[in-house]
């Protein structure tokens, strides 16, 4: 029986615009309600974790897990700029409550792509105030929650900006997403609509790596003793061709981030598939290969390459903060799992600190522009119901995560 080390944090993630339901004072709440809009259908009631957090994370702590890796979302917190919801952050409290009660580490991320409205038509983040605004909301979070936060991340993927600049041009609706930003702006009455997903890749990662160093700082210094990094968005880049950009692809997306990694307490990767990286941008996966519900390849092998690359970048410990599939057939989640696992199993035997494998996702939720199709979760969702039905995955990690080994029946 191949065993991970002692303490490793097993677990399942989620983010507060895909599973709370009804963000309202949320830029992307704005993007999914106008027309035309580039979202297949809007979030509405989600999967009503706002509601039915407890039962959710018992769950979690049934199924095997000790890790629960959810955001809090600013648009609650501060639904208007410098008003401070008290109300939100109890929710949040009773959110890092119920892990505790349940035996689950809660591990925190600040911001998951969402940003209020009233930040959106500031300009978001190419504004130079945008980071002294994040910075004052991270302060007022881990001032009222920090003694029951147990590990915490300042941003989910600050780097998708960097990365989505990569797609082959004929992937990007370029007139759709220019029209949608122009009535979402007018929508609230703003010259600019500066969301995260919309936004210049260059200012954004200039702005964010100072707005996260800056986190960083205010969160160390709350009440609770708690490492914080950061969670950024890899892919298992693969030249083709002699001329491949590979390696400027890299350093552009990669690099800067690990960077500011490596100057906090732990790098977060998060992996679901490889790339192959032509002259000037990427490729579509090679005809014949099997893809996701997300258009991309069905490539396990690809947790181990990012391990890989980041830890020749960064010196403190990583944990995995997102690593699964989307698909309707949970026998594809199980060999996915089982050879992502294997992939991380041997970058553990190479030494390399790896301390966490927390699956993406625990439920079945929104998937941004994609809406509801894509199947992420380990647990079903019926969204007229909200009635939770566990897949056989979600047992199959869970047995790995009680018994903190590969064991002969999984993996
Ligand atoms: C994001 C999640 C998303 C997942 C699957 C990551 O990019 O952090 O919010 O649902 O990948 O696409």
């Amino acid at each position: 029986m191949a065993r991970f080390p002692n303490g490793f944090l097993w677990g399942a993630a989620t983010a507060a615009h895909q599973v709370e339901g009804n963000n309202i004072n949320s830029d992307l709440w704005v993007l999914e309600h106008i027309e035309p809009t580039l979202f297949a259908e809007p979030s509405l009631d989600a999967c009503d974790h706002l509601r039915l957090f407890p039962e959710d994370i018992k769950l979690l702590a049934q199924l095997g897990f000790n890790t629960y890796r959810f955001s809090i979302e600013w648009a609650r917190i501060e639904p208007e700029r410098g008003h401070f919801s008290i109300a939100a952050m109890e929710h949040y409290r009773r959110v890092l409550a119920a892990c505790h009660e349940n035996g689950v580490t809660p591990m925190v991320t600040l911001y998951h792509f969402s940003s209020p409205r009233w930040f959106a038509a500031m300009g978001g983040w190419e504004k130079p105030e945008s980071s002294d605004l994040f910075v004052r909301y991270c302060g007022r979070v881990s001032r009222h929650l920090g003694d029951l936060i147990q590990i915490a991340a300042t941003f989910n993927e600050p780097n998708l900006p960097m990365q989505l600049r990569w797609l082959p041009i004929s992937e990007i609706p370029i007139v759709k997403v220019k029209r949608m930003a122009k009535v979402a702006a007018r929508a609230i009455g703003a010259d600019r609509f500066g969301c995260f997903f919309l936004g210049d890749g260059d200012k954004l990662r200039d702005r964010m790596i100072a707005a996260h160093h800056k986190a960083f700082e205010i969160v160390k210094s709350g009440p609770g003793k708690y490492p914080v990094g950061v969670n950024i968005s890899m892919q298992d880049e693969q030249p083709a061709g002699h001329d491949s950009k590979r390696d400027k692809k890299c350093a552009e997306v990669y690099d800067p981030w690990l960077a500011a990694a490596d100057k906090s307490d732990f790098l977060g990767v998060q992996a679901y598939t490889r790339c192959r990286v032509g002259k000037r941008s990427d490729l579509t996966p090679e005809p014949g290969a099997e893809t996701t519900q997300m258009g991309y390849e069905f490539w396990p092998e690809a947790l181990e390459a990012c391990l890989r690359y980041a830890h020749a970048r960064v010196k403190v410990p990583i944990y995995v903060t997102e690593n699964g599939v989307a698909t309707d057939d949970d026998e594809r989640r199980i060999e996915y799992i089982r050879r992502a696992l294997d992939g991380m199993m041997n970058c553990i035997n190479d030494g390399i600190d790896v301390r966490g494998y927390i699956h993406w996702s625990l439920l079945d939720n929104f998937e941004w522009i994609m809406g509801y199709r894509p199947k992420f979760g380990l647990v079903a969702v019926d969204r007229a119901t909200q009635v939770r039905t566990v897949k056989p995955s979600a047992h199959y990690l869970g047995e790995i995560a009680r018994h903190n080994a590969l064991t002969n029946g999984a993996g």
